[in-house]
């Protein structure tokens, strides 16, 4: 009896992250946005240059500052070089660098980087494929600015890998939970 009661909370906890996860507004923009997540394990199906292609317009077409769009992206296919950075890349996988360009007084290139980062992280998302922001190794992408072809005046900011996804972990087991509305947010009518 205990063991079929316990069985049941686990099936309803399971459906009850589930629904949060897979909420449906009505709205496709909504919905992608409080189901995405950032997967870690993916196949080594490879991203194709087309899907490729369709996320970095994507990215292109995000806010900057005075529109001065300061940023650069290198697409790292070389998986010798992803693996220099992101030890554990999935053949097939692939890295887009972003960089960002230091240049007149109210400029905000880190911030613009993340604009455009996470605009490709949803439409990667909104393709069916997986993406994933990294920052910590972003050390490793500086030291290989020559081997990235970085270009003159721009420092790697952040990157975004982009994979088909593992589909034995999904977005209840494999996405982190978000602090509660009630903790993070204050209205002043
Ligand atoms: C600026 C930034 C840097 C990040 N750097 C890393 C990183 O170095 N390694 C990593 O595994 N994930 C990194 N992430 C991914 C976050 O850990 C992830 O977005 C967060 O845990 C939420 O996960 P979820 O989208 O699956 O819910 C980074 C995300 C951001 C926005």
């Amino acid at each position: 009896m205990k063991t079929r009661i316990f069985s049941l909370m686990i099936v309803l906890l399971v459906l009850g992250c589930g629904s949060a996860m897979s909420q449906s507004t009505g709205n496709p923009v909504t919905d992608l946005l409080l189901s995405a997540w950032s997967p870690r394990n993916y196949t080594e199906v490879p991203v194709t240059d087309q899907q490729i292609d369709m996320i970095v317009q994507c990215g292109i077409k995000a806010p900057s500052s005075r529109n001065g769009q300061p940023w650069h992206f290198t697409v790292l296919k070389n998986e010798a070089v992803m693996k220099e950075i992101i030890s554990n890349i999935t053949p097939g996988n692939v890295i887009i660098v972003i960089s960002g360009k230091v240049s007149q007084s109210g400029a905000t290139p880190d911030f613009d980087c993340g604009l455009t980062t996470q605009n490709m992280f949803v439409a990667a998302t909104s393709m069916g494929l997986g993406a994933r922001i990294y920052g910590g190794p972003i050390a490793a992408a500086r030291e290989k600015r020559d081997a990235l072809q970085i270009p003159e005046g721009f420092t790697p900011v952040i990157m975004l890998r982009v994979g088909n996804i593992e589909k034995s972990t999904d977005a209840v087991s494999g996405a982190s939970p978000r602090k509660a509305k009630e903790e993070i947010v204050n209205w002043v009518r």
